[in-house]
């Protein structure tokens, strides 16, 4: 069997393949953040493609942290029938299914309500100037993920996923450029770590503790006055320590240089992390060739890898990957004869 399509379990969550489907925003949900047929024929597609895990797109547990008004939301009773609906479709079809928390924080753009973060300095002169969050803005915050983590397990989720990267919240009160706080959640980094720790303290506590909790992480800024990798590595083995069960390794977003890519470009961090906590990675970036899955996986790189364009090009990513691997076993019959075994 290839690499690529061998089996993946920690705890509850067993994996048919390695390949992950990587969070992608859509802002395909009216103001109500509720699951449109974009979101169910979307995911539903990479399930009858045999992706092994989709983690759905970056979904709000505050109005005031989506990034569009029209952000997939997860702050609200309601919206969880919705959510329950696509998750049942999804598993109906192949796949296992991650949400990811998220909360934008100064990146957010919901519309009328004001913005808040660490610390009150705008991300950009595009972006509107949030306010420091109080510490009766920190509860609420807080309260809002573990409600979200209650909605995402009341939906059926098989993990869930903190959006800690990309200079959204959680990464804002990690990082010394957007955190300038003087109390305990600023300065040093073990203070800056307290509001992460507390978001995965309070997500945990609702969890079944056989339910993978994955955080995703910006292993490195790329500008000078952010936290360094060694500073990541601290904080990934925080994490870890906390009870995340799998890092999902992604870099930058938290200003506005955009880094030099190419493919693989962030699998060293990924591979790095894996090396020195021993914990479970996801590795992702540029990557979107079978070979390439191969390669990554077989070596023991990464243990799962997520693919976010390659997935919006060709839903069948997955399918296609089989068949060149010469394993046609795993296409859905309605699609046989599109794979032929004898050509
Ligand atoms: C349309 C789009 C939306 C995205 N939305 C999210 C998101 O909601 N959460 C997140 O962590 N990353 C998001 N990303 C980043 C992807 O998850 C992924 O890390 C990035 O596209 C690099 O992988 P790729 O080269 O395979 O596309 C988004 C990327 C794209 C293209």
């Amino acid at each position: 069997m290839s690499f690529l399509l061998a089996p993946f379990s920690l705890k509850s969550l067993d994996l048919p393949n390695r390949v992950v489907m990587a969070p992608m925003c859509m802002y395909c949900s009216g103001e109500d953040g509720l699951v449109t047929q974009w979101h169910r024929i979307h995911y539903g597609a990479r399930a009858i493609g045999r992706v092994g895990l989709i983690i759905q797109e970056a979904t709000a547990v505050e109005k005031r942290g989506r990034l569009s008004p029209n952000d997939l939301g997860i702050w609200d009773d309601g919206q969880v029938k919705g959510l329950k609906e696509m998750v049942e479709l999804i598993h109906e079809n192949g796949s296992k299914v991650a949400i990811q928390l998220g909360h934008g924080g100064r990146k957010a753009r919901p519309g009328k309500q004001g913005t808040i973060a660490p610390s009150g300095i705008a991300f950009s002169k595009d972006f509107s100037t949030p306010g420091e969050m109080e510490n009766k803005d920190i509860k609420s915050v807080l309260n809002a993920f573990k409600e979200g983590a209650e909605r995402a397990c009341e939906a059926g989720y098989d993990a869930i996923e903190l959006h800690g990267a990309h200079g959204y919240l959680i990464h804002q009160f990690l990082s010394p450029h957007s955190n300038r706080r003087q109390d305990k959640y600023g300065g040093n980094l073990e203070n800056r770590l307290r509001f992460p720790l507390e978001v995965i303290k309070v997500v945990k506590g609702v969890m079944p503790s056989e339910k993978v909790l994955m955080i995703r992480i910006s292993a490195v800024e790329y500008f000078d006055g952010g936290y360094s990798f060694a500073d990541m590595l601290r904080a990934a083995g925080a994490f870890i320590d906390a009870g995340v069960d799998v890092l999902d390794v992604s870099t930058g977003g938290a200003g506005l240089s955009a880094p030099r890519v190419w493919p693989g470009y962030q699998v060293p961090y990924a591979q790095k992390i894996k090396e020195e906590l021993g914990a479970p990675v996801i590795a992702c970036g540029l990557l979107t060739e079978p070979g390439m899955v191969e390669e990554l996986i077989g070596n023991q790189r990464t243990d799962l890898v997520a693919l976010g364009r390659a997935l919006l090009r060709d839903p069948n990513w997955v399918l296609n990957a089989a068949s060149e691997l010469g394993e046609n076993n795993i296409i859905p019959k309605p699609y046989k004869r599109a794979y032929p075994e004898d050509i």
